[in-house]
Formats: C-alpha cells, sequence, structure tokens
C-alpha cells in the first residue's frame, strides 16, 4: 500500500528484443491497472550486468524499452516509469537482505541454476545475488501485487520469504506482495515450434515476431510459420501451429478464435497467414510511430525520465529509511 492505494511492481530486463509475445501477454494488459494500483514499470538494468553487456548497447536498449512502454500505451504521467539504476534505494535495500537470506536459498534458484551453466565463464557474485535485488525492488514499493511469468514464480516466493522473516524480526515493515491475477493475456507461442513459448531470445530468428519488426518482415516471418498438413483452420489441440495464429489473430482483432475459424472457413493456410500478418503490422504500426516519435523528442523523454525517477525515489527512500532504522544504522543529522 502507498498513500492508500494499492501498489503494483513490475521489471523488465533490457536485454533482447521485446516480442509479440511480451506484448499481447504482458505490456498490453499492464496499461488500465494505473486505475486500481498505484504503478511501477522498472527497467531493471542493475540486473542486465549480471551477464556481461556492451555499455553502448545496453544504454540503447534501455532507453529503447522504457520508450517502448510508453509507446505501448502506458501513461507516464499515470505510472512510475523509470530505470532502477536512478534510484540507489534498489541497491541499498539488496544489501540489507542479503544479510537476511540464506545461501542455501539462493543456491537453489533455478534460474540461477540455468544461468551458470549457459555463462560457466562468469557465474559471478551479483548473479547468485540476483533475486535479492529482484526482491528489493518489489518491497521498496510496498507491492501488493506483482505481475509475472511463471519462470519468476520461484524469485517472487524467496521475496516472500525474506519480507515474512524480516518482519517477523522487525514488525510490520514490508507489506508482503502476491503474484498479480488478473485479465490474463494471449499466450503467443513460437512461430517455429508451435510446443514452446515465443522468446525473446529465441536462436532461430523466424520464430519470434519483434515489436519493432518492420512489416516485411512479419509478413514473412507469418508466410514461414510452422503449420501442419491437415489443411482446416480449426481451433484445437490438434493443430498447435494454426492454433497459434488464431491466438494472434483474434489478440490483433479483438475476435474470438469460433468468430476467426468461422471467417476462414473454407479458406486455405496462405490466405490466413496473410491476413495474421496484416493484423499483425496494423497493430504494431501505431506503436512503431509512436516509438519513432518518442525516439526524436529527447527533452520530452528526458523529462519523463526525470520526473519518474524523482518520484520512485520518493517513495522507495520512505522504506529504506524505516528499514536502516529498524536494522540499527545510527540517525541521519539534518
Ligand atoms: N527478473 C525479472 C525477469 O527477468 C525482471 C525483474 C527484476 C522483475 N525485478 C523485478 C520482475 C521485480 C518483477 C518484479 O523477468
Amino acid at each position: 500500500m502507498l498513500d492508500g492505494k494499492k501498489s503494483l511492481f513490475s521489471g523488465m530486463q533490457a536485454t533482447g528484443n521485446i516480442t509479440i509475445g511480451n506484448y499481447m501477454g504482458a505490456l498490453r494488459n499492464w496499461v488500465s491497472l494505473n486505475e486500481e494500483y498505484e504503478c511501477f514499470f522498472c527497467v531493471v538494468d542493475e540486473h542486465s550486468i549480471t551477464i556481461r553487456q556492451d555499455p553502448a548497447e545496453l544504454r540503447r536498449r534501455a532507453r529503447n524499452l522504457l520508450m517502448l512502454y510508453i509507446a505501448s500505451g502506458l501513461d507516464p504521467k499515470k505510472n512510475c516509469i523509470y530505470y532502477q539504476s536512478h534510484v540507489s534505494a534498489h541497491a541499498e535495500l539488496a544489501w540489507i537482505l542479503n544479510c537476511f537470506t540464506y545461501m542455501g536459498e539462493l543456491s537453489r534458484m533455478t534460474q540461477f541454476k540455468d544461468k551458470s551453466q549457459k555463462h560457466a565463464d562468469n557465474i559471478n557474485a551479483g548473479l547468485f545475488d540476483y533475486p535479492v535485488l529482484m526482491a528489493a525492488d518489489i518491497l521498496l514499493f510496498q507491492s501488493d501485487v506483482v505481475p509475472v511469468g511463471v519462470d519468476q514464480m520461484q524469485h517472487l516466493e524467496l521475496t516472500r520469504d525474506v519480507a515474512q522473516r524480516f518482519n517477523g524480526i522487525y514488525g510490520d515493515v514490508f507489506t508482503i506482495p502476491e503474484a498479480y491475477i488478473g485479465k490474463v493475456g494471449a499466450k503467443i507461442m513460437s512461430l517455429q515450434d508451435p510446443s514452446k513459448k515465443m522468446s525473446k531470445s529465441d536462436e532461430n530468428p523466424n520464430a519470434s515476431i519483434y515489436l519493432m519488426d518492420d512489416p516485411d518482415t512479419v509478413m514473412r516471418k507469418c508466410k514461414r510459420a510452422v503449420t501442419d498438413s491437415e489443411g482446416v483452420i480449426l481451433y484445437r489441440d490438434e493443430q498447435p501451429g494454426v492454433k497459434n495464429l488464431i491466438d494472434i489473430y483474434s489478440a490483433c482483432t479483438g475476435k474470438k478464435p469460433e468468430e476467426v475459424v468461422k471467417e476462414f472457413d473454407g479458406k486455405g493456410y496462405g490466405d490466413f497467414k496473410v491476413a495474421v500478418g496484416e493484423a499483425l503490422v496494423s497493430i504494431m504500426k501505431p506503436i512503431q510511430e509512436e516509438h519513432a516519435r518518442l525516439s526524436q523528442d529527447k527533452a520530452y523523454v528526458d523529462g519523463i525520465i526525470k520526473e519518474n525517477a524523482e518520484k520512485a525515489a520518493y517513495y522507495a527512500n520512505k522504506t529504506l529509511r524505516k528499514v536502516q532504522k529498524k536494522v540499527g544504522f545510527p540517525e541521519r543529522i539534518r
């Protein structure tokens, strides 16, 4: 709770390009949440350096992601959209929470195990500590709810455990966050392997459509999407590729899968794929145009960045000061 309103926090890494799966499954559904919650959408650049990054590239991607949040419809006056690295309370609270988190808990994190396997040459302490920084992100804003994918549920559980442990010692300092279960967005699968979720880090470039792909690329990827030899457009598990295309078309047009099936009754896969491509382009175009406009308006975006970092810091520092006092740090002299 913040100022009597429930609060919500979510973060995204600026590594990899945002896909239509991220957009339809998450981003797009965040747009109206500010009516009910005080919302914080953070570009978690401090998490990104747990894997080696090219500095110029990280900076460029972080700014792009922040602009994409806005271009996707998140109103930066009503949602706090900011960079994690601009609010030092994240790192400071993470340090304190480190002292309330056990090595054993962190060793059990499956993402840590996966990532250390993938980056065996750079298993740094930050990678191990990643979930504690994430806990700090969430707890700083007294978050009631956190929209996260299943892959982040273990980290959210750890956040709750650490918060409860801290509260058990010092009294009610932190709100215990829950996973946000609201209107779930469409789950978009890979175009090349419809048994897998569409991912921003897929090695096959034809598997994912990126929000910034140009119309020709979108069309080409749709035409190459894996289907089957049934030759009928039906919404059923036996035809996962076609089902996924129907889901994408539904998500773009707002039509129900049954209506889509009716609309394309008797049509071939070729025609349908073109229609899916066109539907995608028509929802992506306004986002890309807004992104391009924001890219041109440096002063406006800089203003948003400054204002929102100050707003985030205000709330974050309130929690941080309380925590510092609880653990026994000396009072600040003013
Ligand atoms: N770890 C999350 C991911 O990779 C990103 C993240 C960082 C996050 N801090 C967060 C998500 C706080 C939700 C809340 O997807």
